[in-house]
């Protein structure tokens, strides 16, 4: 386990670095947070000490100017994310009047410093100038990527995903990488449903329900990370969560199961395989209200929701022309064990999937940030994975079940 200081300068992509700092921590790490005054504005200091639970280093005056030794002393490794343009020349030129220059400085620990900014800062001659005379010195530079920019622009300046900064960054500790992926997808296309649908009643209400997309996400981010190209097709899921998502992914966002159907439709065709991890509304209000519905004041009758059904996107697509070779559903079921493993075979064989991953909730299991316990049945009734813990080690146990089952296609 190494000590590693994340320091934090003031841009948009700071938002991005709460990732970074879990992500060291899940490789085993011990995480000290560095942050600029200016960065507060993005990451305020009770994100930071809730997720290190440990103060968060900004001041250098008075108390602070101990922490700062003491902070580069323990240092292993530093990350710099973002680093603006202002904080590259801060490192070029020595200056050490913000916690997280006076650290660096102060240490003697490597220094990977992850850039971010509107292109034309990055292009400038200063900027670019500043970046050489870091790399001399030694530092680590994660060149940022081409994109859509915080400022509307596109252009070079974007920060990279946030994993993929941690696993170099942890690389040049030699460290141990996150949920690691043990086959590739590389050429392999996977299309992830993820998130929840919202059947509108009226302009202000719906029927919805409670899936975070966090484990969809999950599913997503180990199969661009095993080397797929990914398609995702997002109900509803709170940007927050969506940020987990490495930038290579290709995202299109739906609302309702309709939308969804078509989003999916659309984007199956050519893929190797769909994951189907939404939590699809199986039915919506008949009609949707142009207007918000009110309570008529002279009554104490409540109105009646008819409901229509929704179309079975998993069924459609398991048993329509443009199935891909591998088809996965996911069902949250109650029950027993042997109510749950029953229920899952039927679906699977109903939908003409090759798999249905079941998930058994009920209470303190399965739904929002809490660990999953996910068996991977088929049609036959065979259980042909199991995975535990966290959503990224479900995710990554079931992509390597994928790997392997198109790989045995080729064969
Ligand atoms: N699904 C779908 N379209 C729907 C409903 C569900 O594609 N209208 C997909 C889900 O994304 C999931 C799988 O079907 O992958 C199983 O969902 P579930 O709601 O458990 O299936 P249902 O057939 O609706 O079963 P139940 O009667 O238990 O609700």
């Amino acid at each position: 386990m190494a000590s590693i200081v994340v320091g934090v300068s003031g841009g948009v992509a700071a938002f991005k670095a709460p990732i970074v700092v879990r992500e060291c921590q899940r490789a085993g790490h011990d995480v000290y947070v560095a942050a600029t005054h200016a960065s507060l504005e993005f990451v305020g200091r009770s994100t930071w000490e809730g997720i290190t639970s440990r103060p968060v280093a900004v001041d250098i005056a008075g108390e602070g100017r101990a922490e700062h030794v003491e902070l580069a002393r323990v240092a292993d490794l530093i990350i710099i994310v973002p680093a603006t343009a202002n904080t590259l020349a801060r490192l070029a030129g020595g200056f050490a009047d913000d916690m997280v220059s006076l650290t660096v400085l102060a240490s003697r620990a490597p220094v990977v410093v992850a850039p971010a900014m509107h292109s034309n800062m990055w292009l400038a001659p200063a900027t670019q100038a500043n970046v050489a005379t870091l790399r001399e010195r030694g530092v680590h530079v994660i060149d940022p990527e081409s994109g859509a920019l915080g400022s509307g622009d596109s252009g070079i300046g974007r920060l990279p995903a946030p994993e993929e900064i941690a696993r170099r960054a942890l690389a040049i500790l030699g460290g141990s990488e996150p949920a690691a992926v043990r086959t590739s997808l590389a050429g392999k296309t996977v299309v992830v449903t993820a998130g929840g649908t919202r059947e509108p009643i009226d302009p202000v209400r719906f029927l919805g329900n409670k899936s975070s997309g966090r484990q969809g996400l999950a599913i997503a981010a180990a199969a661009a990370r095993a080397g797929a190209r990914v398609r995702v097709i997002a109900a509803n899921i709170d940007d927050s969560v969506m940020a987990f998502l490495p930038s290579s992914v290709e995202v299109t966002r739906v609302g309702s199961a309709q939308q969804m159907r078509e989003a999916t439709l659309a984007q199956v065709r050519g893929a190797d395989a769909l994951v189907m991890t939404a939590a699809v509304a199986d039915f919506r209000p008949e009609a949707t209200q142009a207007s918000k519905m009110k309570k008529d004041p002279t009554t104490s009758d409540a109105p009646t929701l008819r409901l229509v059904r929704n179309p079975d996107i998993l069924s459609e697509i398991g048993h329509g022309p443009h199935r891909p070779p591998l088809v996965v559903g996911f069902a949250a079921e109650t029950g027993t064990d042997e109510e749950i493993l029953a229920y899952g075979a039927d679906k699977a064989a109903r939908k003409g999937a090759d798999y249905i991953a079941l998930n058994r909730v009920g209470a303190g299991v399965g739904f929002g940030d809490v660990p999953n316990d996910i068996r991977l049945l088929d049609a036959a009734g065979h259980i042909v994975g199991r995975y535990t813990g966290s959503k990224d080690e479900v995710a990554a146990g079931l992509i390597d079940q994928v790997a392997a089952f198109l790989d045995n296609l080729e064969r």
